[in-house]
């Protein structure tokens, strides 16, 4: 299958800036997920941080077996927009929201042994919820420190070497989560890590929940391997096994469909677009990265922009931030006012950040089905959106 379907998407259909997902896209994540799940017994559930669409609820829940909530809002949205199991974890709970989200959760993940003494005797008065703590396997994968949980003095998770196996008397679990965006081998050897730092904890616990991360619906993804070295974990640990992937789940399934509103040359070929970085997708200041965008190449961030010839074109937002750059990038067919362009791989953590700043409107919805070219706009969002949360 090819990385994604957009392509062959008739942009004119939705109105600008607009969200498509592409049904097709995500179910065939899904079969993936759903296969790993079944082969290598574990339990996978939708990181809703990431990807939290509940138009597409009932596609995600035909395959996968509940959520992975950030707190409370997300464990309700789990419990009543998805279902399934919902298991919840945040760095941080609030006194005021723990019976609402005892009542959202089927398994809520601590962050600390100083949390799990707070809050024990509500959550066993609470009863029918399985506790686990976050346990730091201090094995770092990830170069960014923005996204590394390992990272020094981290506050996601007690470090593993101060966990002895006496202070998980009373909860059932334990959790790990160390990557991002990762390939097969550093899961590998995360789970090494896992295995050598948490070994001592295993016998005190009947499940572990081995985080996101991982690239595991891209092409390519050695899925034999990845079956395998799960269910030898499994096997050899007699635990129960949870995977909570994010990005997986939507990738190559999203796209930003959005409009030129305006080019000049002002020393340097520009044009502005009705979607912002800012607003509708600000991982690409804050990682930073370039999205990829149909029909043209993306050029390094910091490309200078005095000596480039016509095929090169800077894409702003409408904001006023100065810094609101979507990328450069050399086209095919360089992109006049009132064309549409696709920007490729913007359903994970971009439609859950986005935010109205400068009144900037939200992106509209579509679901798309590759396959039929059925295409409905489910959601628009207006001044009501706008106004209501200021
Ligand atoms: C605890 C935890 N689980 C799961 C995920 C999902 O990761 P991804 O979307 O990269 O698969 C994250 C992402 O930050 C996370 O922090």
């Amino acid at each position: 299958m090819a990385p994604h379907n957009f392509a062959k998407l008739d942009t004119a259909c939705v109105p600008t800036p607009c969200h498509v997902l592409d049904l097709a896209r995500l179910e065939h994540n899904l079969q993936i997920l759903k296969r790993v799940g079944d082969e290598a017994g574990v339990s996978v559930l939708l990181a809703l941080k990431a990807f939290s669409c509940f138009a597409v609820s009932d596609l995600v829940m035909k395959y996968l077996s509940g959520t992975a909530a950030s707190g409370l809002y997300e464990a309700r949205l789990g419990r009543t927009r998805f279902g399934g199991d919902v298991h919840a974890y945040a760095p941080g709970l609030k006194d005021a929201d723990i019976d609402e989200l005892l009542d959202c959760s089927d398994h809520l993940i601590l962050n600390s042994l100083q949390q799990w003494g707070r809050f024990r005797s509500r959550i066993e008065a609470h009863g029918g919820v399985e506790t686990g703590l976050r346990v730091n396997p201090m094995h770092s994968e990830v170069e960014n420190p923005l996204y590394d949980p390992c990272a020094s003095w981290s506050r996601l998770g007690a470090p593993a070497n101060q966990v002895t196996a006496a202070d998980l008397e009373g909860l059932s679990g334990i959790h790990v989560h160390a990557l991002c965006d990762h390939p097969y081998d550093a899961f590998d050897r995360m789970l090494s890590a896992v295995e050598a730092r948490c070994a001592h904890l295993f016998g005190s616990v009947e499940w572990i929940n081995l985080g996101g991360g991982l690239l595991i619906t891209d092409d390519g993804f050695p899925l034999e391997r990845f079956i395998e070295r799960l269910a030898g974990f499994r096997e050899r640990t007699g635990l129960k096994v949870y995977i909570e992937p994010g990005t997986a789940v939507a990738l190559h399934a999203g796209a930003l469909v959005s409009q030129v509103l305006d080019r000049f040359d002002y020393g340097a070929p520009l044009a502005v677009m009705d979607t912002s970085a800012t607003c509708h997708m600000p991982d690409v200041i804050e990682a930073p990265f370039t999205p990829d965008l149909l029909g043209a190449t993306a050029l390094p961030r910091n490309t200078a922009m005095d000596a480039v010839d016509a095929h090169v074109i800077r894409l702003g937002g409408p904001t006023c931030l100065a810094g609101d750059i979507i990328g450069t990038y050399r086209f095919e067919m360089p992109p006049q006012v009132g064309d549409r362009l696709v920007f490729l791989d913007l359903a994970y953590y971009t439609m859950v950040k986005a935010t109205t700043f400068n009144g900037m409107p939200l992106p509209s919805l579509a679901l798309w089905d590759s396959r039929t070219d059925a295409l409905e706009v489910v959601k628009s969002f207006g001044y009501a959106d706008f106004e209501g949360r200021l």
